[in-house]
């Protein structure tokens, strides 16, 4: 059950991989697109404007917890400007020859996107600063003394990369993004929107509470939204319903172990882990992650972003802590107010994902 419900969340494709296998769902268009209004509103703008100048948009950066629709938003840009779009990931990119490669064959104005870009490595890295600067890269061939440098011009395309963790990001690369847009969780009602269309383009009935019922336990993630979906059709599918409601939604949340506010089996275990074996914490996320058994960064990029964002969880400098209000979720009590050390004792660390 842990594990049906721990693939809803956790986000083991890349978000690129996923952009292959779930093209149906995915708006083509911004005015097909959902929530963050900051982001979309202003990149409006700055998509017209470079087609009036014929010219590239700059170079854009996304960053923001996993499943918020930056590769949707990369894919979108391309469809708007009109141009095509290549899509990569960090890890995938092993030697500079692998980068050098895929940013001679872009022709003008197209877009590359490189999902997790915070995982590339130093060489390619170093590659991407005179390409999205000059447009142009410079390339060793041969070895030892018959070795030359060659300069290879570039076509004039517009760098995409999303990030979970912008903090990771070197200066260099980072002031090299024109565009720097940070996206947010989305709201219950959002989320209901991006079901209902989900549901239309998938060909199924569901009533208004379904719909709410599975936006509020979505975690404010459409990914989750729309694969909860997926699960309760099935659902709704097997039991030879004609529509989804609530009976059927509420079994399928329940048989999923996902409780009333979007929480499953690895987020209650790590909250329980830190209330039972640590009085609350604080404690280290490596040994949550040791204890759990899931990898620290799963912990940090999937699971506590959700956590905090419905207050069970605080990071404070010297660990993690739960709440009142986690102890109250899991049914246990409190400890009295002065036992409570983390408010203004502690302060929050950042979650590596804001600069100014
Ligand atoms: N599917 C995934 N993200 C979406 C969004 N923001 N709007 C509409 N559909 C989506």
């Amino acid at each position: 059950m842990g594990d049906d419900a721990a693939r809803i969340v956790s986000v083991k494709n890349t978000d690129a991989e996923e952009t292959l296998r779930d093209a149906t769902l995915r708006p083509k268009r911004l005015e097909e697109y959902i929530g963050q209004k900051n982001v979309t509103d202003n990149l409006r703008v700055f998509i017209e404007a470079a087609q009036r100048r014929c010219d590239a948009l700059d170079h854009v950066l996304f960053y923001g917890p996993p499943g918020l629709g930056k590769t949707t938003l990369a894919g979108i840009i391309a469809n708007e400007l009109g141009v095509d779009l290549r899509i990569t990931a960090g890890p995938a990119i092993e030697r500079a020859g692998d980068l050098a490669a895929l940013l001679t064959n872009l022709n003008d104005n197209d877009v590359l996107f490189i999902d997790e870009i915070h995982r590339l490595n130093r060489s390619a890295e170093e590659i991407l600063y005179s390409a999205m600067e000059d447009y142009e890269i410079d390339m060793i061939i041969g070895k030892g003394p018959s070795a030359k440098s060659y300069r290879i011009p570039l076509a004039k395309f517009t760098l995409i990369g999303a990030t979970t963790r912008a903090g990771s990001l070197s200066a260099p690369l980072r002031d090299r993004f024109g565009i720097v847009s940070k996206f947010e969780m989305y709201t219950p009602g959002e989320l209901s929107e991006i079901i209902r269309r989900s549901a239309a383009l998938l060909n199924v009935e569901i009533d208004g509470a379904s719909l709410m019922e599975m936006a509020k336990r979505s975690r404010g993630t459409p990914r989750v939204a729309n694969r909860l979906l997926k699960r309760v059709r099935d659902f709704c599918q097997v039991k030879g319903e004609g529509h989804i409601d609530m009976e059927i939604t509420e079994a399928t949340l329940r048989s999923l172990g996902i409780d009333k506010l979007g929480l499953e089996g690895l987020d209650r275990d790590i909250l329980r882990l830190i209330i039972e074996r640590f009085g609350g914490g604080p404690v280290g996320i490596d040994t949550i992650s040791a204890a759990i058994g899931e990898e620290r960064v799963t912990i940090e990029d999937v699971y506590e972003p959700y956590l905090m964002q419905a207050g069970f969880l605080h990071r404070t400098q010297k660990g993690r802590m739960a709440s009142p209000e986690a102890y109250l979720h899991l049914g246990l009590t409190p400890p009295a107010g002065d036992q409570i050390s983390f408010i203004g004792e502690s302060p929050e660390i950042g979650d590596g994902e804001t600069w100014t």
